[in-house]
């Protein structure tokens, strides 16, 4: 949640000593200043960022690295190889593996740093799996190592040093083949002479004993190597980074020969297909708590998951940048020359990729496909798969800044069963605590929270609190005495507690990265700890970029410290830490006290709860967006994405909100949220038109729960996205490579949001049919036709099941009856699947509880099969109705069970809409039955 900056600044003036005009100042400056776009002059540009600079300084052609082959070693499974800086004699060390599953990862380090490099711990599942590396042949220009299958080689050219990923005739991808590689070693520092004095540092060069102040040896980088302005200090506005380690930047270069079409590196309010950075920024990866981002531009937001993929009618690869400093991403694309070194055609499309980050080291995973659903099982087997909520978390979540007390929650709850709307959360932000001390409650506006989160479980319903990772600096407030006294706060780099500004005023913020801290954090969330909590009550967790309202580009000192790690090394990653809780898992209602686990934001990776877009505001352009910037974090392993229903800044006109809620509906994380400063803005504000529609499609998502479960099980088996590019299920298909304003749900539903204002018709592109479109009424499934709502298309070829009795919350329609909605094919055939557990524990997992099934139609029959035969579950819903789209009129239909009972059903069929309605097959959704047409 992002913040004013008049209201930073001014806030700082105020803060010592606190006095009541000043802060009155405070907020009628925000009230005059109205809301703004971002101001970008308080987020740097790479050229503020020196290392940037001097990463994006390095020109192409002139790589001064080559390999020193006679250093080769391999091992079974990996090659280690010595590269030397020929400018300044220094060493580095190249590790590469070949990984199981059609992956290469490719290590550099210093060959002997002063100091240990920072190696990203905690994000990789496990060590990968590697498979043996082979030697076809070498020679002084290099080596040719076999990658298996396919004719696939890794080539290792030595003068200059350079990579080649080789499949046939086929560079599939290159590393270095521009000459960019680059990586500031560490060094003593010139000007003062501090660290070296007195020490004998490290032999860099290799070669021998080596004193920086009697060179010894040809001391070519001392002499070449003048040290930059900024590589030892970096002042940005009023903060000065210290940075005491001196310059430690790397920088590697991809070329991607035939690849026209990258994306991913979420997060940025951008496109899905990403952009050319030649002439601007490059893409950056830092997480930053941005107040008004701006549309379509590269700067950092809440988070950050260094992983690009790029697509062609040939082939889909990825490439997973493992590290958490502040990075950079440039893009660029030319016609290659040369690039495949057999049948060298001249201008084939190439697309370049230079990645830059400040410290760490270079570690690299190059996911080789050759499939989209490839790839993504390849990073899901990396660092996990999108964490499998319970089904209420797929329903509607009601939040704002803030509901004011008992009496406001209470009255919003009832206001949706008075205008017959489903909800299953009620959110409150910060303002519901003690003085923003997390964990506690306000004692005037909430003084009896197990009485309202009764009220809630009465109807079957939950609440989401907020618990934010920085904490009150006060004496009086436990979690701040224990943290403190357990010298659990993240330090400043004079190794005092770091303190910032933030919602509590002078706040700790702790060290996340420590599993002591973590595992004392996790204990926090017992009921018996959690005053007030219940078994209906989950939190959220916003700010943790980390958020710091006087810090440096509002965050973290970059020089502050994590035991002995700086800030700087692990920056990307404290938000994964903060919600990583050891020992707690997030499923459970029954097994462990509490607690889903809502982050905004998202670091590297994997495995989290629900994520939102931010702090967006009511435009019709944030509502467009939130379609990429859900689908670019889908295709790295982050599912359940939403954007806040209704914009957070601003106020929605009736129609931009209704329109959100119709697209809202239909994406993974559906939740409404607004600013404090916003006018109300519940469902039922609007007039009853408005409010029926929005009823409508809230309606339509709690219809569809049994289909986003099975698609999250899924993403959570497998890895594939919930919410998919077209391009994903064609990828033959060109047309689709750029289209970002419909999508997919996975393989078989396709929405086409309406994301104008004042919009009659969309044009909605239907992929494998050569490309039809069709105006907006044949909406929904083809056959209802509501202007109101938004197009929704059912596949030909599957099977959708539905829940269409309503009711008031997700919990409420648990036992309710399936209807089966079977969309022919052209051939007449369709296909689909059920998936049923207890909705919210960990039993599916370790007890086998559930229920998994296979629908088929085809020889004029439909039938239900167990896919997974040893899982046992008794559901107590059934099967009400099968609808058959695109059907004729049958003579019959007969329903056999698996007992060897025959009936005759009863049927209607609408030939306007070629829709076959048969009712009341009346079988168990657990159970073997078939249904036979004559017709
Ligand atoms: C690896 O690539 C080959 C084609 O080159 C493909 O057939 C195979 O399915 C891929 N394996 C995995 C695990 O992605
Ligand atoms: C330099 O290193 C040598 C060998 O490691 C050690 O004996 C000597 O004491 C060191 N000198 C200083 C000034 O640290």
């Amino acid at each position: 949640m992002g913040f004013i900056r008049i209201l930073i600044e001014l806030s700082l003036i105020c803060m010592n000593p606190p006095r009541m005009s000043c802060l009155l100042a405070v907020w009628l400056a925000v009230v005059l200043s109205g809301i703004q776009a971002v101001d970008r002059s308080n987020f740097k540009t790479c050229i503020q960022s020196s290392f940037c600079k001097r990463m994006r300084d390095v020109v192409p052609g002139h790589s001064p690295y080559r390999a020193l082959l006679e250093t080769l070693e391999l091992s079974n499974t990996r090659l280690t190889l010595q590269l030397i800086n020929d400018n300044n004699k220094v060493r580095l060390l190249l590790e590469l593996y070949r990984l199981q599953g059609n992956m290469t990862r490719l290590k550099i380090n210093e060959l002997k740093p002063l100091r240990p490099r920072f190696e990203v711990p905690d994000v990789l599942i496990a060590d990968p799996p590697t498979e043996p590396l082979s030697l076809v042949s070498q020679d002084e220009g290099g080596v040719v190592l076999s990658l298996g299958a396919d004719a696939r080689h890794l080539v290792v050219s030595a003068r200059p040093f350079r990579l080649d990923i080789v499949e046939g005739p086929h560079v599939l991808l290159s590393v270095n083949s521009r000459g960019l590689l680059a990586f500031e070693h560490q060094r003593p520092r010139k000007d003062t002479g501090l660290p070296y004095l007195n020490n004998n540092y490290t032999d860099l060069s290799g070669i021998g004993q080596l004193t920086y102040s009697v060179c010894l040896y040809p001391c070519l980088w001392c002499d070449k190597e003048e040290d930059q302005a900024d590589m030892w200090e970096e002042t940005f506005k009023s903060h000065t980074d210290s940075k005491p380690n001196g310059p430690t930047a790397i920088s590697m270069d991809f070329s991607l020969p035939g690849v026209e079409h990258v994306y991913g590196i979420p997060e940025h309010a951008e496109n899905l297909r990403l952009k050319t950075t030649d002439g601007h920024d490059p893409y950056r990866l830092y997480n930053l708590d941005v107040f008004q981002y701006e549309l379509y531009n590269p700067m950092a937001l809440y988070g950050s998951v260094p992983v690009l993929l790029s697509h062609s009618t040939q082939r889909t690869m990825g490439i997973f940048w493992l590290n958490a400093a502040e990075t950079w991403v440039d893009i660029s694309s030319k016609a290659a020359e040369n690039t495949d070194s057999v049948q060298a055609p001249s201008k084939v499309a190439q697309t370049d990729v230079r990645w830059i980050s400040e410290s760490g080291i270079i570690d690299v995973f190059i996911m080789l496909g050759p499939k989209p659903t490839d790839v993504f099982a390849q990073y899901a087997s990396l660092t996990g798969t999108q964490s499998f909520p319970p089904l209420f978390a797929l329903g509607y979540h009601q939040c704002r800044w803030n509901y004011k007390d008992q009496e406001d929650v209470r009255s919003v709850d009832q206001g949706f069963d008075d205008h017959d709307i489903p909800y299953d959360f009620i959110w409150l932000d910060i303002e519901h605590a003690d003085g923003k001390r997390y964990f506690t409650w306000d004692p005037a506006h909430f003084s009896q929270p197990r009485e309202m989160l009764q009220g809630l479980v009465d109807k079957r319903r939950k609440m989401v609190a907020i618990v934010d990772p920085h904490i009150k600096v006060d004496s009086g407030y436990r979690v701040h005495k224990e943290i403190r006294s357990k010298n659990l706060y993240v330090k400043n780099k004079d190794g005092g507690d770091y303190e910032g500004w933030c919602w509590p005023g002078t706040s700790g913020y702790p060290d996340f990265t420590n599993p002591e801290m973590r595992s004392w954090w996790a204990s926090m969330f017992a009921y018996d700890q959690y005053e007030g909590s219940m078994e209906n009550l989950y939190i959220w967790n916003d700010m943790n970029e980390p958020s710091v309202f006087n810090g440096p580009e509002v965050t973290m000192h970059k020089d502050a410290l994590h035991g002995s790690w700086e800030h700087r090394d692990i920056h990307n990653l404290y938000g994964l830490y903060v919600v990583r809780r050891e020992g707690q898992r997030r499923k459970s209602l029954g097994l462990d006290p509490i607690i889903e686990v809502i982050p905004s934001s998202l670091s590297l990776c994997c495995g989290t709860g629900a994520v939102w877009t931010g702090d967006n505001a009511a435009e019709w352009s944030h509502l467009k967006i939130s379609i990429p910037m859900c689908l670019s974090l889908g295709l790295v392993g982050i599912s359940f994405c939403g954007a806040d229903v209704g914009g957070f800044f601003k106020s929605p006109s009736s129609e931009l909100l209704v329109r959100w809620y119709q697209t809202g509906a239909y994406q993974p994380f559906f939740r409404a949220h607004a600013h404090l400063d916003t006018p109300r803005r519940e469902p039922w504000l609007f007039g009853p038109e408005n409010t029926a529609l929005i009823r409508e499609a809230v309606r339509q998502r709690y219809a569809l729960l049994p289909y986003w479960y099975l698609l999250f099980y899924k993403a959570h088996g497998t890895g594939q996205p919930v919410m998919r590019p077209l391009w994903v299920e064609y990828p033959e298909d060109v047309t689709t490579f750029t289209i970002d304003d419909e999508y997919l749900l996975g393989r078989d539903l396709l929405v086409h949001p309406v994301t104008d204002e004042g919009s009659k018709e969309v044009t909605v592109y239907l992929p494998g049919t050569g490309g039809v479109s069709v105006k907006l009424y044949y909406y929904h499934y083809l056959y209802s036709q509501f202007f109101s709502s938004i197009p929704v298309f059912q596949r030909g070829g599957s099977i959708i099941p539905r829940k269409n009795r309503i009711r008031r919350s997700s919990s409420c329609m648990e036992k309710d009856p399936y209807t089966l909605y079977v969309a022919l094919s052209p051939q007449g055939t369709a296909e689909g699947e059920l998936y049923i557990d207890d909705g919210h524990t960990f039993n599916y997992e370790q007890k086998k509880q559930f229920v998994h099934r296979r629908f088929i139609f085809a020889d004029s029959t439909l039938s239900s099969s167990n896919i997974s035969p040893d899982s046992q579950f008794s559901t107590a819903s059934w099967v009400e109705r099968v609808l058959i789209l695109g059907a004729h009129k049958p003579s019959s239909v007969t329903l056999k069970t698996s007992g060897g009972s025959v009936a005759s059903l009863e049927f209607d069929f609408d030939e306007a809409t070629s829709v076959l309605t048969v009712h009341k097959p009346g079988v168990n959704a657990g159970a073997d039955w078939t249904l036979l047409f004559q017709w």
